[in-house]
C-alpha cells in the first residue's frame, strides 16, 4: 500500500517506465495506475504491455500509452521521447528499468554474452538518458531513475557480465547525481535484492530474502518520492551485502566462494 504522501508525489506527473511488460516494471505501472498521473510504458512486446494495462485500475487506464520498441536501438528511444513530448509536452520522471540477466559459464567464456548484457542493461539506459535529458530539463520536478541491482556491490560468480553492467549503472548514477544538480534534475539508482519475476524464475540457486514484485514497487515508489539517492531493499539483504563488500578483499572472496555449489567447484 502506498501512503498518501507517496501517492501525492506522483500526482499530475508525466512518467515513462521502461521494461513495463513484466516483473518489477509491470508492478510499478499497476501501482502508479491508482494515482492520477500520465504513464508511458515501453518494452519490446506490445502484447505484453497491453496485458500490463489490462491489470491496471480501470479509472486510470486511459492515462496509459503504450510505446513499444527495442530499447537497445538508440533511434527507438528518441522516437519514444518525441511521442511523449508531442502528446504531453513534458516528462517529469523517467524510470529506466528494462534489463535482462544472462549468466557466464566459466568453461565457455563467451564475449557475445557480455555484448548482449552491455547492450540490454547499460547501453539501452544510456540511450534512454540521452533521449530524455533535454525534455527532463524543462520540467521543474524532474527525476531520472535507473535500475541497477545489489549484484553491483560484489563480484558474484556467474554474474561477471550482469554484475558488471549493474555496477556500471550504479557508478554512472553516482556521477550523474552531482552533474545533474545544477539542472535541478534529481536522480536515484535502484538496487533490489531478489524479486520474484520472470527474470529470477530462471535461477537454479537459493535466493535469500526474496520479495514479490508488488512489494518491490512499493519500496521503489516510496524511495522515488523521498528523492533517495540509492533505493536498496530489502534491508536485511542489501545491508548484509554492503557490509560484506566493505571487508578486506581476501575475506570478501572467501565469503563469496562459500556461495558456489560444491559441484561447480569440482569442475574448475
Ligand atoms: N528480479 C530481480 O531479482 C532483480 C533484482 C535486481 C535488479 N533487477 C532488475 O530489474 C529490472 C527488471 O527486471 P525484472 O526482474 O522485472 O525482469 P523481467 O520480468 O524479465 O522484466 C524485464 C523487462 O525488461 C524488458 N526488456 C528486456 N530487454 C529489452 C529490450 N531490449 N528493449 C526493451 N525492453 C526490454 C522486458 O520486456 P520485453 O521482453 O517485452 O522487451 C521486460 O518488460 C532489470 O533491469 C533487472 O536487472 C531485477
Amino acid at each position: 500500500m502506498l501512503s498518501n504522501k507517496t501517492q501525492k508525489h506522483f500526482e499530475n506527473k508525466v512518467i515513462w517506465v521502461t521494461g513495463a511488460s513484466s516483473g518489477i516494471g509491470r508492478a510499478l505501472v499497476i501501482a502508479l495506475s491508482s494515482i492520477d498521473c500520465q504513464l508511458y510504458i515501453s518494452s519490446r512486446s506490445e502484447e505484453k504491455l497491453q496485458h500490463t494495462i489490462d491489470q491496471c485500475q480501470e479509472s486510470n487506464k486511459k492515462n496509459i500509452v503504450v510505446l513499444a520498441g527495442d530499447l537497445t536501438d538508440k533511434k527507438i528511444n528518441q522516437t519514444i521521447i518525441k511521442h511523449i513530448e508531442n502528446i504531453s509536452g513534458k516528462l517529469d520522471i523517467a524510470i529506466l528499468n528494462a534489463g535482462s540477466c544472462e549468466y557466464v559459464d566459466i568453461n565457455n567464456f563467451d564475449s557475445s554474452l557480455f555484448e548482449r548484457q552491455v547492450k540490454t542493461n547499460f547501453l539501452s539506459m544510456v540511450y534512454g538518458i540521452e533521449a530524455s535529458l533535454p525534455i527532463l530539463k524543462k520540467s521543474t520536478e524532474a527525476q531520472l531513475i535507473g535500475m541497477s541491482s545489489t549484484a553491483a556491490y560484489l563480484g558474484l560468480p556467474r554474474a561477471e557480465a550482469y554484475g558488471a553492467t549493474k555496477a556500471a549503472i550504479r557508478n554512472m548514477f553516482a556521477a550523474l547525481r552531482v552533474s545533474l544538480q545544477p539542472h535541478q534534475i534529481s536522480s536515484s539508482v535502484i538496487c533490489p535484492g531478489f524479486v520474484e519475476t520472470e527474470l529470477t524464475a530462471k535461477n537454479d540457486f537459493d535466493m535469500p530474502a526474496m520479495i514479490t514484485a508488488v512489494k518491490s514497487a512499493e519500496y521503489i515508489l516510496k524511495g522515488i518520492a523521498k528523492h533517495k539517492q540509492e533505493i536498496h531493499f530489502p534491508n536485511r539483504f542489501s545491508l548484509t551485502l554492503k557490509l560484506i563488500a566493505s571487508l578486506p578483499n581476501p575475506l570478501v572472496s572467501w565469503l563469496v566462494s562459500l556461495t558456489i555449489p560444491k559441484s561447480s567447484k569440482a569442475r574448475r
